[in-house]
């Protein structure tokens, strides 16, 4: 809980929570830590870096899947819910990761992935077997269309279509992903049943939440079409509630792709007993290129960008919750997509971090984002891992592209960006690793680490540990209501946050050159500097000169 006074609640409109001064921290297991020298992140590497996690101030770790899996996604594909991935180590230590993460006051949230199952699976592999086995229907199955295709033209994420065809049965399954990835049937409650059992010993285990896994695709209704927010897509969130967590006070927040500050509402609205927040994707989806998505990103359009991060503040002002993000494990480096991962790489990671955290909202660190990590030089294909790039870089080439063109693509937006080790130091593979590691580790990793920043105060690290512990101490950071300021400007991103008689004033620059910048009569404020990325922080007046990427947020009382 907060060290300041809160205004009363009735004056905040909604509830006090927990994680609403909670910054939470995605842990990507397999490139976090690695303790036994086989290449691939574990658990005890983890609690390993607890002390890190705990000095930079998270009050949450959300971790990607841990469960055992044939990994064809790296763990989105579940062969065992209740037991670890042998290559991350044990349930015992799972259990010592909770206890020793809360001596630390901080609490493990898991990844909850049940729109799918691995193919290994045993409901699946039983399923497969018969048309009338008991866990046929644990899974969405459709007889061939008459001419002995898929049964309709859904699509998989991954690439290709959404349906594989089972000789032993004569019959397509569904998967929304990887054909390793077979879609569970939510009509059937026995799907349900089983899993709510299995979410309630994970929380008897003492976890402190679940990120759900495009759990927006639970409710599909696959003969018409729909895939995303289908029909009883609330009725089992809210089911599920009830069944599960509804009675403990824990953090959840579903991905959901498909959210529209409307259905955000309807999830995390007050009243609803559904989830605590959602991530929405809207700010990243704005940036792509209309016919090629991800893969021929647009150069950043800062008035959208500022337009879509604004909307979501106003529409979850008085009920509901936001998350807010710059990256996670499927999205490229946030200073290399929103910053200057070269010319202006500490001004612009810092930059984008403080205007991020100072909005209302929960804040998520992606592992790495907080030494400012950026995407691969990866020149080869070769050297990519994930399922969803090597698939779409087979289609894409058939389709004609040349592969070089591919690989540009995949270098801005494939998903291994966020996926190579964790830069702790300049040992050898970033002292990730004593052994090989499963994906190379980005090469600038002997400039770039861990180790440099933790005690040097200007670092990227430092500035981040300075803004987790600003929400800690200003209400007005967790409750202030937020207004933008010079929504048509192209390069400079300007808000303000308001509570009783505080105001917050968060200044920030997006471009690599100066900007003039005459604040109008209301923001000529005095106060003092809550945080800044220059040194000395910027003078205060009427005309402001912005150095590039400058970004500083001021507190102060309010224009009479
Ligand atoms: C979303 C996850 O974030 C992504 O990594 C995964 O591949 C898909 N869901 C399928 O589980």
């Amino acid at each position: 809980m907060p060290d300041f006074a809160l205004p009363p609640e009735a004056a905040l409109g909604i509830e006090r929570k927990w994680w609403h001064t909670a910054t939470v921290y995605q842990i990507y297991p397999r490139s976090f830590r690695d303790s036994n020298g086989d290449g691939i992140g574990d658990l005890p590497g983890i609690i390993d870096r607890l002390d890190y996690l705990q000095a930079l101030g998270v009050a949450v770790i959300w971790l990607s899947p841990i469960y055992a899996s044939p990994m064809d996604d790296n763990g989105y594909d579940i062969s065992d819910y209740q037991a670890i991935a042998p290559e991350f180590g044990t349930l015992a230590d799972f259990d010592r990761l909770v206890a020793q993460a809360r001596q630390r006051g901080m609490g493990i949230i898991l990844d909850l992935v049940v729109n799918h199952t691995s193919d290994e699976h045993p409901w699946f592999t039983q399923a497969r077997r018969s048309k009338d086995n008991a866990y046929r229907d644990f899974y969405v199955w459709r007889p061939p269309a008459p001419d002995g295709g898929p049964p309709n033209d859904l699509t998989s994420s991954f690439g290709g279509p959404a349906w594989t065809f089972d000789s032993t049965t004569q019959e397509y399954y569904l998967h929304l992903f990887s054909r390793r990835q077979p879609d569970l049937n939510w009509e059937n409650p026995r799907v349900r049943d089983e899993i709510y059992r299995m979410m309630n010993w994970w929380l008897d285990r003492g976890i402190a939440g679940f990120r759900m896994d495009v759990i927006d695709l639970i409710g599909k209704k696959v003969d018409e079409g729909i895939t995303a927010d289908g029909p009883h897509l609330h009725d089992y969130l809210q089911e599920m509630n009830r069944r599960t967590f509804g009675s403990r006070d824990i953090l959840t927040v579903g991905e959901a792709w498909s959210a529209t500050p409307g259905s955000a509402l309807l999830y995390s609205g007050r009243d609803r007993k559904e989830l605590s927040m959602v991530f929405q994707f809207e700010h990243v989806t704005q940036g792509w290129d209309e016919v090629h998505g991800k893969w021929r990103p647009k150069p950043i359009d800062l008035v959208k960008l500022k337009s879509v991060l604004g909307k979501w503040q106003h529409a979850l002002a008085e009920d509901g919750w936001n998350s807010l993000f710059w990256g996670n494990h499927d999205l490229p480096r946030a200073v290399s997509r929103y910053g200057d991962a070269s010319g202006y790489h500490v001004e612009s990671a810092k930059m984008l971090a403080t205007v991020l955290h100072l909005m209302k909202g929960t804040p998520f660190i992606y592992q790495g984002e907080e030494i400012g990590m950026t995407n691969v030089p990866f020149a080869r294909i070769e050297q990519y891992r994930d399922v969803e790039t090597l698939n779409m870089h087979r289609l894409h080439v058939e389709a004609g592209l040349s592969p070089e063109e591919f690989l540009r693509g995949a270098n801005q937006s494939g998903r291994d960006n966020a996926r190579t080790p964790m830069q702790w130091s300049t040992a050898p593979h970033g002292g990730f690793t004593t052994g090989s590691p499963w994906i190379e580790v980005n090469p600038n990793y002997p400039t770039l680490n861990a180790e440099n920043q933790v005690n040097d105060e200007r670092s990227i690290w430092s500035h981040y540990r300075k803004l987790i512990a600003l929400r800690k101490e200003h209400a007005v950071v967790v409750y202030g209501t937020f207004q933008s300021w010079f929504d048509q400007h192209p390069e400079v991103f300007v808000y303000t946050r308001t509570l009783d008689h505080q105001q917050l004033l968060v200044v920030a620059n997006f471009v690599p050159r100066e900007v003039a910048l005459t604040l109008p009569g209301e923001l000529q404020l005095s106060g003092h500097c809550l945080i800044s990325n220059y040194s000395p922080p910027h003078e205060l007046g009427e005309e402001l000169h912005l150095r590039p990427y400058e970004a500083f947020a001021l507190l102060c009382a309010p224009p009479a």
